[in-house]
C-alpha cells in the first residue's frame, strides 16, 4: 500500500518510524515532513492546510491510504476531501473533529452520551463567565472553546486572570476542576468499533514538579505507574464507545484517531479532554511498543468498519519514555537557528530514536525551528531502564538554549494536577 502522512511534527516522524517497519506499506510519503522523517519517507511541499492541495497530492502520489496527523486539517475539513475523492483517510470529519475543535461541542456529546466529565458552562459574554467562576470557584479553569495551539486553557486561582482570559478568547467554556493524576488513552476508531492502545502519561507543564506554563507536552511514558487495572476496559466501555457511537448517532462517523485525556480523580474516571488525533509526544512513546503493524491496522479503520476483523492490538513487553528538548523561549516565543549536535551520537545508544519536531536544515547543517525540537525516545525492559536510556540519550544532543525537564516518567513523580 502506498501512504501519505499529512504533517511534520515528532509525531508524524514516530509514525512514519512506525508505518515504514508494516511489510504491506510499499512506499511511504510525508507532507511537509521535516528533516528526521526524510530517513524514512519522501516529502513533499503541501499546504496542510488546503484540502484541495492534500487531495491532489493524494491523488498525484497515488496514494491508497492518507493518515491526518495534527488536528488543524482535520478542522479544515482535509479528510472529508480526501474520501470524497475515494482514498481512504485515517483522520476523522470536519464534523467529527469539532469533538477537539470546539469544547462546547465535547461537552455537549458528553452530555448526550453520559460520559464523566467536569461540570461546565458555555459562556459567550463577561457576565456569562463572572456568574460561572463564582458558581465554580477556585480553582479557576477556563476553556477557549476552539483549537489555541496549546494555549487555550487557564487554571488559576486568580479570577481576574481567569476573567481575563476568557475575555481574549471570546466564546469559552468554564468548568468545574478536576484533581487527580493525568493518563492519555487513545483508541483507534473505524466509525463503530474502537480498539484501545495502552496508557500513556504526558508531563504538560515547562519545568520539574509540574511548575511553569502549559506546554504542548514535555515527555511521556507508557506503560503508566499505578494505572488501575482494568482501566482500559472500563474507558472503553464508559467513555470511547460511548463517544464513538453518539458521533455515529449524529452522522458524525469518528474514523481516526480519539484520544481521551482523563483524570483519575478522587470521584473515577473524569474526561478532560477530547482529541481528534493522536498525541504528541505520548505517540512518540506508545509506538516504540507496538508490536501489530501500524499500516494495515489504520487502513482497516480507513476503510469504515474494518477494525471488527483485527482483533486486539499486540505489544512488546517494556516500556518506553519520550523526553522532549524545547528552543530557548519556549513556549512563549521559541528562538529560531540554533545549530544541532549530538543526534547520531543518541541514536548509537540502544532503544534510543531521536524524533524531529521544530528542526530544519540551514545552510551548515540542521537548526532549531520550532517550539519543541526534539523527541528523545527510548525503550527499555522497564520505566526505570527506559528513562535511564532516554536521558543519555538527551545528554549527547546539545543546542543553544535546550531546554528539557529531568522528572520525565521519575518515580513517585508528583501526581499531576489536571483540569
Ligand atoms: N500531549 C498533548 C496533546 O497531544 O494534545
Amino acid at each position: 500500500m502506498r501512504v501519505l502522512v499529512i504533517g511534520g511534527g515528532g509525531r508524524e516522524h514516530a509514525l512514519a518510524a512506525t508505518l515504514v517497519r508494516d511489510p504491506e506499506v510499499e512506499s511511504l510519503h510525508v507532507a511537509p515532513g521535516n528533516p528526521g522523517i526524510s530517513a524514512v519517507a519522501d516529502l513533499h511541499d503541501v499546504d496542510a492546510l488546503d484540502p484541495a492541495a492534500v487531495t491532489a497530492l493524494a491523488r498525484r502520489l497515488d496514494a491508497d491510504l492518507v493518515v491526518v496527523g495534527p488536528e488543524a486539517p482535520l478542522v479544515a475539513g482535509v479528510a472529508d476531501a480526501v474520501r470524497e475523492a475515494g482514498i481512504d483517510c485515517f483522520g476523522p470529519s470536519r464534523t467529527a473533529a469539532a469533538i477537539e475543535g470546539s469544547k462546547a461541542f465535547a461537552k455537549d456529546v458528553m452530555t448526550a452520551a453520559g460520559i464523566p466529565t467536569a461540570l461546565a458552562r458555555v459562556c459567550e459574554s463577561a457576565a456569562e463567565v463572572a456568574e460561572a467562576l463564582e458558581v465554580f470557584g477556585p480553582p479557576y479553569v477556563v476553556k477557549d472553546d476552539g483549537l489555541a495551539a496549546g494555549k487555550g486553557v487557564v487554571v488559576t486561582d486568580d479570577r481576574a486572570r481567569a476573567a481575563a482570559h476568557a475575555q481574549a478568547c471570546g466564546r469559552v467554556v468554564v468548568e468545574d476542576y478536576l484533581d487527580g493524576p493525568e493518563v492519555s488513552l487513545f483508541a483507534i476508531c473505524d466509525g463503530s468499533t474502537v480498539l484501545a492502545m495502552q496508557p500513556a502519561q504526558d508531563f504538560k507543564r515547562l519545568l520539574d514538579g509540574d511548575a511553569g506554563p502549559n506546554t504542548g507536552g514535555m515527555g511521556a511514558y507508557t506503560p503508566v505507574h499505578g494505572a488501575p487495572d482494568g482501566l482500559i476496559e472500563e474507558v472503553t466501555r464508559r467513555v470511547l464507545q460511548p463517544a464513538v457511537d453518539e458521533l455515529a448517532r449524529r452522522d458524525a462517523a469518528f474514523v481516526g484517531l480519539l484520544y481521551a485525556g482523563l483524570a483519575l480523580t478522587s470521584r473515577g474516571v473524569q474526561v478532560v479532554e477530547f482529541n481528534a488525533r493522536f498525541g504528541d509526544p505520548e505517540t512518540q512513546a506508545l509506538l516504540g511498543l507496538l508490536d501489530s503493524p501500524l499500516g494495515q491496522v489504520l487502513a482497516a479503520a480507513a476503510a469504515r468498519g474494518g477494525l471488527a476483523d483485527v482483533g486486539p492490538l499486540r505489544w512488546k513487553p517494556g516500556a518506553a519514555v519520550t523526553v522532549v528538548m524545547s528552543a530557548a523561549g519556549y513556549p512563549e516565543s521559541p528562538r529560531s537557528g540554533d545549530a544541532i549536535t549530538g543526534i547520531e551520537a543518541a541514536e548509537r545508544l540502544d532503544g534510543v530514536h531521536v524524533f524531529h519536531a521544530g528542526t530544519t536544515t540551514g545552510p551548515d547543517g540542521l537548526v532549531t525551528s520550532g517550539g519543541r525540537v526534539l523527541a528523545v525516545t527510548a525503550t527499555g525492559p522497564d520505566v526505570a531502564a527506559a528513562r535511564a536510556s532516554a536521558y543519555r540519550g538527551v545528554q549527547r544532543v546539545s543546542f543553544a538554549g535546550a531546554h528539557y525537564r529531568t522528572d520525565i516518567a521519575a518515580p513517585q513523580h508528583p501526581a499531576e494536577q489536571v483540569r
